[in-house]
């Protein structure tokens, strides 16, 4: 049974790549190990291993045979298969396929242990990683530099909104010792106490190795570390949490999800109809008369519609429409409805967090069709936010807090 770990940090040059290494080196040594540097246009693998040219051969029109590095680790880089100076401008999507692609169909996936290395941010190939990974998906390992706390937060934000399983997280370069004498150049550690506030593990520090880029150099870019040894630990030791996000599932099954969706919404509108006056917003966001919307439930994956209603804004009153063809679309799901209404969610150690509507742009839990329409999109969710609906958010509590 394959696990899949992640190496993420929306920050680049933090180490990543050097800790995926790392980790395979030490899964290797004690079961089978796949390592997928899933940076397409900077992939850097050859660098690290001083390996330009290893066949990826292809068997029949759906397999992919992997070479192996090392004798014993399954890889797959683009620069394996372009050459590692090989300029390469694909589109995200594209490249976010091709990841897919050897996920799915190279021989990683008989591998008891892949790891992969993801190129820096948390855009497309991160959430198509995530996506094609599923059930075998073990977690992330952060990796951060201590001088970058900020981006640190972020990264972990990324995972505690979008439930994302996290292994812990490693701080690389932390410190140097010299002569007895123990220096912090990208200054003292902080991950112990983010960890904490999110309730994720903390695994240590990792220090800057002085003679790390001769060691790559020579093709050897392993590093001596506690801390890597622990890592590689929790991956062999842990399972995928299939049971939990089973139990999730079968929740939201035994809840009769329309029916709650439609009374929420109907609810939502006809306050809103009631009680709002939307002519500034229409004027700020020009939603003109003649500009109905769509607002589109749909399941997690964004795969399926569960409910759909057609609105348009009319002399500051909000109205159902039918019949037309709307402007703008808007697709979001229950879970993200409910967050936003409750203006909660639910954390991984089982807290509720403040959620702001803004979010469920920024994690790409709301999406909008229409060009230029995004800013009348926010506006339109976040009217539904307005402590004014209130009434509805106490009325349906019980439902919804079952969805954050
Ligand atoms: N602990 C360390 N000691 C010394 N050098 C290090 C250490 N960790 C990383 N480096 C060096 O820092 C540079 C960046 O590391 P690496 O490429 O692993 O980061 P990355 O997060 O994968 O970057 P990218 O976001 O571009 O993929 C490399 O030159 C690497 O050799
Ligand atoms: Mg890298």
């Amino acid at each position: 049974m394959t696990k899949i770990v992640a190496i993420v940090s929306v920050k680049g040059g933090v180490g990543k790549t050097l800790v995926s290494l790392n980790i395979a080196l030490r899964l290797a040594e004690q079961t089978t190990a796949a390592l997928i540097d899933a940076d397409i246009d900077n992939a850097n693998f050859s660098q690290f291993t001083g390996i330009d040219t290893m066949n990826i051969k292809l068997e029949g029109s759906r397999s992919i045979m992997l070479p192996l590095w090392r004798e014993n680790i399954k890889v797959f880089s683009m620069s394996l298969l372009a050459g590692r100076r090989r300029g390469i401008s694909i589109t995200n999507e594209d490249a976010a396929n091709l990841v897919a692609d050897v996920l799915r169909r190279s021989d990683a996936r008989y591998m008891d242990t892949v790891i992969v290395d993801m190129p820096p941010g948390a855009g497309t190939i991160f959430r198509k990683v995530l996506e094609t990974a599923a059930d075998d998906f073990l977690g992330s390992v952060l990796v951060s530099q201590p001088a970058m706390m900020d981006s640190t937060i972020k990264t972990l934000e990324i995972h505690s909104k979008l439930d994302i399983p996290v292994l812990g997280l490693v701080e690389n370069m932390a410190y140097i010792d010299i002569d007895g004498k123990r220096y912090h150049p990208f200054g003292e550690p902080v991950g112990e106490e983010i960890c904490s506030k999110y309730g994720y593990k903390y695994y240590g520090a990792i220090p800057i190795v002085l003679d790390m880029y001769d060691r790559i150099k020579k093709g050897n870019p392993y590093i001596e570390s506690p801390v890597l040894d622990e890592i590689a630990r929790d991956i062999l030791s842990k399972e995928p949490q299939r049971a939990t996000w089973l139990e999730k599932v079968r929740n939201m099954v035994l809840i009769p999800i329309k029916e709650h969706i439609e009374q929420i919404l109907v609810n939502t509108i006809l306050k809103i109809q009631r009680e709002f006056d939307l002519t500034d917003l229409q004027k700020e966001f020009s939603l003109t008369d003649e500009m109905p919307f769509e607002l589109n439930i749909v399941t997690e994956d964004f795969s399926k519609i569960i409910t759909s209603v057609k609105l348009r804004v009319k002399k500051g009153k909000l109205v159902v429409v039918k019949d037309v063809e709307p402007a703008f679309k808007i697709y979001t799901d229950i879970r993200t409805l409910a967050r936003i209404l409750t203006g909660v969610y639910k954390a991984n150690d089982g807290s509720l967090k403040p959620y702001d509507p803004l979010d469920a742009w920024l994690m790409g839990k709301i999406r909008v069709t229409g060009e230029g329409f995004l800013p009348k999109a926010i506006a339109v969710m976040s009217l539904i936010t307005n402590t004014r609906v209130k009434e509805i958010i106490n009325k349906f509590y019980n439902i919804l807090i079952n969805y954050v």
